[in-house]
């Protein structure tokens, strides 16, 4: 099976098990909008309470907020985003589809990329044992030329970006010869900048209303507050503001199912810090975030930091942790250094006094600023793509298994009678009133014990209990584990303790 299809097997998996469906499907969808079913919004507010937790429970130096979606028009002036969050597009005459010039030419370098990983792929088969890859890559005739291809491409292309030089980006298309992939031909329009706000009109009279932006980022909403929460906390440098919010980008190519959205979720932290100490927290706040993700347990190959060359031009330093998606190597969170950017730009546009006054040295100064940013839907989507697993049992069966880490997981407990009588219903009732008020449990009495087993696999539920008829005599159930699929049996009062033990977020927590 490829990893396409793979990735098309998890997203019909969403689908089918309540995770994720297309907004408004009964109006045919709408592009790149997506809605949380019953287990996904269990399962993302478990992610977002892992986070926050993590900010503001671990840090006494960090606090959070909730800003509002809509702000005042200034600010995205002064922040650059109406000016600068722009894509480059490109049209196809033919098929009448657009495109983001940048990702074309993004596509046709990775395509140098997969020509030499597979003259590796082709040599490694051919030489076994004795194959040096190192050696190969330095000398084989085919990649050298490939790789000397790709270099030369991305040197022009990210002149290009740099240059914010349209001309040549079209150019570029050209000579490298891309067609579109639905007509197939090369007859493209200019390229255009495209700017990515959705805006609308706030106030009731045409004449007196004024137009304002859904936000593209949440961490304005945090600049802007940065003087209320520094007073009124008597917030002393260095300290954070965490939020977790909406955010709405026009995207023009919006795939890959809930990876690219025009309306998605961030947890965005603003560390602001004296000017001078901006490298030595850029680099605490990369290893903070990567063991964040590595508690969850899926291992360090599936992640990896991708520092950037090009430069926005208010960042002294940035990375983004990738994560191994079936489609590749992909973002999944930002880490940037802002400098002071942000902060003395609402300062101008303002007019208002944004500076700190350091009691320890006398000096007044406008903090610099080290932002982590990660999108929620991005992060579910990591989590599922590496959680899902098609699995062939001994017994010549097979099922599919969401490996979730348990704290994450929508349902945490299972509670399945084996039989809809002799009083088997009543008791596993009875243990679900008491154990709902620890943690999500789901009863099921429907169908066969083995497909009810199936069930609680598909959405990742951790342990499973059965009710049966020496439960009624003794105060006894078995439990199962998800990925063990072993059976203890264990006494009824013993449940809770065992289990919230291994399903709470604060137990990821402790290993930060
Ligand atoms: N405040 C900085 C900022 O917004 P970004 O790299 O543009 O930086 C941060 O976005 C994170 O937000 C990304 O790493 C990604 O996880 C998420 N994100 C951005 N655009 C997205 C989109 N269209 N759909 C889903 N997630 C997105």
């Amino acid at each position: 099976m490829t990893q396409d299809d793979v990735f098309k097997k998890i997203v019909a998996h969403c689908k089918e098990y309540g995770f994720v469906f297309p907004s408004s499907e009964i109006y045919d969808g709408l592009g790149a909008v997506y809605d949380y079913g019953q287990m996904g919004v269990e399962m993302k507010n478990n992610i977002k309470s892992y986070w926050w937790q993590s900010m503001v429970l671990l840090h006494d130096n960090i606090v959070g907020i909730d800003s509002s979606i809509f702000m005042h028009p200034t600010i995205w002036k002064a922040s650059g985003h109406v000016d600068a969050f722009n894509d480059p597009l490109i049209d196809n005459r033919d098929s009448k589809k657009r495109y983001r010039a940048d990702v074309l030419i993004e596509e046709q370098i990775a395509k140098y990329d997969d020509k030499i990983e597979k003259e590796i792929a082709k040599a490694r088969k051919r030489f076994g044992d004795s194959f040096d890859e190192a050696q190969y890559r330095a000398t084989s005739k085919n990649v050298l030329e490939h790789r000397t291809k790709r270099d030369a491409l991305h040197e022009r292309y990210a002149k290009a970006m740099n240059d914010n030089n349209l001309d040549e980006l079209k150019q570029i298309i050209l000579d490298e010869e891309i067609v579109c992939p639905i007509s197939g031909t090369r007859n493209w329009t200019d390229v255009r900048q495209f700017n990515l706000m959705f805006s609308t009109e706030m106030g009731s009279t045409s004449d007196g209303a004024m137009k304002i932006y859904l936000r593209p980022e949440t961490a304005q909403g945090i600049f802007v507050n940065y003087l209320n929460v520094q007073k009124t906390g008597r917030m002393k440098l260095p300290f954070g503001i965490a939020q977790i919010g909406k955010a709405f980008r026009n995207e023009i190519v919006a795939r890959q199912f809930i990876f690219r959205m025009r309306e998605f979720e961030q947890m965005e932290m603003q560390f602001f810090i004296k000017p001078g100490t901006e490298l030595d927290w850029f680099a605490k706040w990369k290893q903070t975030r990567l063991k964040w993700h590595l508690a969850l347990g899926f291992g360090e190959d599936k992640y990896r930091f991708h520092d950037h060359d090009k430069l926005a031009h208010y960042a002294n330093a940035a990375t983004d942790i990738e994560f191994l998606m079936p489609f590749g190597f992909k973002e999944v969170e930002g880490i940037h250094s802002r400098t002071n950017f942000d902060l003395s730009q609402h300062e101008k546009f303002s007019g208002k006094n944004i500076r700190y006054f350091d009691p320890d040295t006398n000096e007044s100064y406008t903090p610099y600023v080290i932002e982590t940013s990660i999108g929620v839907d991005r992060m579910f989507l990591s989590i599922i793509c590496a959680a899902y697993e098609e699995q062939a049992l001994e017994n010549g069966e097979s099922r599919v298994v969401l490996h979730l880490p348990a704290a994450l997981a929508p349902v945490k407990l299972g509670i399945l009678p084996l039989v809809k009588k002799d009083g088997l219903p009543e008791l596993a009732h009875r243990i679900q009133n008491d154990l709902k008020f620890h943690f999500n449990c789901q009863y099921d009495e429907k169908d066969s014990i083995g497909k009810r087993y199936r069930r609680q696999d598909a959405i990742g539920t951790p342990y499973c209990i059965t009710v049966d008829h020496q439960s009624l005599e003794d105060g006894t159930v078995t439990l199962r584990d998800r990925d063990t699929m072993q059976q203890q049996r264990i006494r009824i009062d013993d449940l809770c303790g065992i289990i919230s033990d291994s399903v709470t977020i604060t137990g990821i927590l402790k290993t930060l």
